[in-house]
């Protein structure tokens, strides 16, 4: 696959690719990529031309600090702050992104609590989960995705979890560990993002990395098409760290 604006999200466009569709990032484990992945996918949508919303259930607001570093003639994502939320409205309606959004991108907290992981998990057709490879991040995505499958009810073979091993170092004994580890847990790996200082400076820019100009980005753009061609059809595209 390569990359060029519409083919990754028109390709497989029907006539229900503009109904809106929840993609949830979680992982309780801080600091695992949850608010690089919201963003970039959601920067990625917005050059597509499907209208995304970014839904911030993180206090910390980081997703919230990207979008207010988007300039005026970048894409629009349109911006939800799902806390400390006005009291004189109810939770639904202040979360409810605007007619015409196409995809809510909703990035959650480290430590969010079990008992919502029902209520986030509610309506998300794809449930993105970044993990890192090491040894504490990979017991700690175990107890995640058995929390996804017993208390959320997510059953295993529905299609919706999918896995992505970020900040990876290519032929390290860590990395081929945490595949080994995933191999094992029968949830897709559905991309694999490389570990690069290309994403802080896209997140300093409010941009995507697919939106960095005349950097050495164009392997990650590759990446995030196995992520996006996921989210979108389901399918599992031969991943290569390149
Ligand atoms: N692939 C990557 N390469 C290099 N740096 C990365 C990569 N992914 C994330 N980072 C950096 O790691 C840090 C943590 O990432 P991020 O904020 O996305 O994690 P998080 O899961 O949202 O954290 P938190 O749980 O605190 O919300 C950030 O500084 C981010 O820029
Ligand atoms: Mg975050």
């Amino acid at each position: 696959m390569t990359h060029s604006q519409g083919q990754v999200c028109s390709q497989p466009m029907d006539e229900t690719a503009t109904e809106l569709r929840k993609v949830l990032v979680l992982n309780p484990k801080g600091g695992s990529g949850k608010t690089t992945l919201a963003t970039n996918l959601a920067a990625w949508y917005a050059l597509e031309g499907l209208q995304p919303a970014l839904l911030d259930l993180d206090p910390q607001g980081s997703s919230l600090r990207w979008l207010g570093k988007r300039t005026g003639e970048q894409p629009g994502v349109h911006a939800l702050k799902g806390f400390e939320l006005p009291s004189n409205v109810t939770r639904s309606f202040a979360l409810r992104p605007p007619p015409g959004t196409h995809r809510l991108i909703v990035d959650t907290p480290a430590g969010l609590p079990r008992e919502q992981l029902r209520e986030v998990t509610r309506d998300a057709g794809r449930i993105l989960i970044p993990v890192l490879p090491s040894d504490i991040d990979i017991h700690a995505v175990t107890r995640c995705i058995a929390d996804l499958l017993l208390v959320a009810r997510v059953p295993r073979d529905s299609g919706r979890i999918g896995i992505v091993a970020n900040r990876v170092k290519a032929n390290t004994l860590v990395y081929r560990a945490l595949m080994r580890f995933l191999a094992t847990l029968e949830i897709p790996v559905v991309g694999v993002l490389r570990d690069t200082q290309n994403y802080v400076r896209a997140f300093e820019q409010g941009c995507g990395i697919h939106e960095l100009r005349g950097g050495t980005q164009a392997r990650d753009v590759e990446h995030w098409e196995s992520i996006v061609w996921w989210v979108e059809t389901g399918e599992v595209a031969a991943l290569d760290l390149g």
